[in-house]
């Protein structure tokens, strides 16, 4: 599941639209996600959930992602990522999905080897798994007057990455528990596993497999492809 329904705040607004529709490298964000998972023989389906206003933005973006061939769901989204995820999970229920993988559209550089690391700990019985690396930064807490209030340790603390993965039951019984219960603001997934019980494994995830936010963010991205780097 590629998650796209955002607005991209947070990134400023532009004539290409939110976020996961600016081009770097020459192509849409959302397209080089797609061509991951379209291009990964494990990915029986693949549903992307968008915003209703930009059918003709993803539209375009399909166009110049690799051919899905029938694979491909669409589906509108939420307010909040949590309730644009579970939409997501309701269009594949009935499917015989055994597993989902969950994407943010804004992290285009997500590794392959990853994938792998995750379907391994599938395979070792793990029912939800979070690619996450540790936080190499010293780490502050602020005050109300921006000073620093405390140093907090970063030991066995880790950044939680995309895509976090599920067997699929349980990440959507979860989903619809955390709906039913009211509250709307979780802003992972693996936070809603966590919250109903679940045990989440950790596997390793990639330097490189940053989330788009900022304008900055998306002009590094776009110097990084250009240039070739990996
Ligand atoms: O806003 P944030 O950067 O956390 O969004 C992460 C991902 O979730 C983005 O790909 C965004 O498009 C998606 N999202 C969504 N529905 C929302 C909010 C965010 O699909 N209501």
């Amino acid at each position: 599941m590629i998650v796209a329904a955002g607005r991209g705040e947070r990134a400023g607004s532009h004539a290409d639209g939110p976020k996961q529709y600016r081009r770097i490298g020459g192509r849409p964000v959302i397209a080089h996600t797609l061509d991951l998972f379209i291009g990964w023989p494990e990915a029986r389906h693949i549903v992307v959930v968008i915003h209703p206003d930009d059918e003709a933005l993803f539209a375009a973006a399909r166009a110049e992602a690799l051919s899905a061939d029938g694979r491909l769901t669409v589906v509108h989204g939420g307010a909040t990522r949590q309730q644009s995820v579970l939409a997501g999970l309701e269009a594949l229920s009935g499917k015989e999905i055994s597993h989902v993988l969950i994407q943010d559209a804004v992290r285009p550089f997500v590794e392959p080897a990853i994938l792998e690391r995750t379907l391994i700990a599938f395979q070792h019985g793990a029912r939800a798994v979070l690619p996450a690396v540790a936080v190499a930064d010293t780490l502050k807490r602020a005050d109300a007057n921006g000073n620093v209030a405390e140093t907090v340790s970063r030991s066995g603390l880790f950044a939680a990455q995309t895509p976090q993965s599920f067997h699929f039951e349980t990440i959507l019984e979860a989903h619809r528990r955390a709906a039913a219960s009211g509250r709307t603001d979780f802003t992972d997934d693996a936070s809603i596993a966590e919250w109903a019980g679940v045990r989440v494994h950790l596997v390793e995830g990639g330097a490189g497999n940053v989330k788009l936010t900022l304008q900055k963010d998306i002009a590094m991205a776009d110097q990084r492809l250009s240039h070739g780097l990996p």
